[in-house]
């Protein structure tokens, strides 16, 4: 698996980073917009915040990872999508990485996200977060492979909770992990 910077990419290849945003997040109501996922890898190359690293095997593209250069010390993630074909093979975590060593890289001490359970994928799924959100955050338990659980077992930890950020029930989940010494 190679590594690479999103500017290395050809218009082929762009598109394909296209397709694989659209299928990974078939589940979740994102880029259901004809041309939303488009928009989205063009703007990696042409928004000055954002930048983005792409997981090849030869030509072919097995993923993507998005930054955004959000605080002068911490960075957010944003997207993170893999072929769905390709999932499990240790893609997703070898992009985090990466985009964990570009973050630093920059100077930035922190990397932080927001993973949205919109599906039922935890156990806050459906159920009233308040009073005491940060109690019921530090309960959280799988119910169905919510990828909350992947960027926790690569270190990142929950720091928030946006109570019913896609309707009642379907928070999104704030997490972060500290990516360079202060
Ligand atoms: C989440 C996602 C990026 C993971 O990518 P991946 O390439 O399948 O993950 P990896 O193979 O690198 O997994 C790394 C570790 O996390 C685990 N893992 C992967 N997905 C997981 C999940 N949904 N729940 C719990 N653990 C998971 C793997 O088993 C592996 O553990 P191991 O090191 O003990 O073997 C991928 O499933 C995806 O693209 N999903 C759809 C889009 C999405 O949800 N993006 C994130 C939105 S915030």
């Amino acid at each position: 698996m190679d590594i690479v910077a999103f500017e290395h990419l050809t218009a082929v290849q762009r598109a394909e980073c296209a397709r694989i945003l659209r299928e990974a997040f078939a589940h979740f109501p994102a880029y259901d917009e004809e041309g939303e996922a488009e928009a989205e890898v063009e703007t990696f190359l042409t928004v000055p915040e954002r930048f983005a690293i792409a997981a090849l095997d030869g030509d072919t593209v097995l993923g993507l990872i998005g930054g955004i250069d959000t605080y002068s010390h911490a960075a957010e993630l944003h997207p993170l999508a893999v072929d769905p074909v390709h999932h499990r093979k240790g893609v997703g975590a070898a992009l985090t990485a990466a985009l964990e060593a570009r973050v630093a890289a920059m100077g930035k001490l922190t990397i932080y996200l927001g993973t949205d359970d919109e599906f039922g994928g935890t156990s806050l799924f459906g159920a009233d977060i308040f009073p005491d959100a940060l109690a019921k955050l530090a309960t959280i338990a799988p119910t169905d492979g919510h990828p909350f659980f992947f960027y926790r077992k690569l270190g990142y930890e929950p720091v928030g909770v946006v109570p019913d950020a896609n309707g009642y029930g379907k928070p999104d989940l704030l997490m972060a992990k500290r990516v360079a010494r202060p």
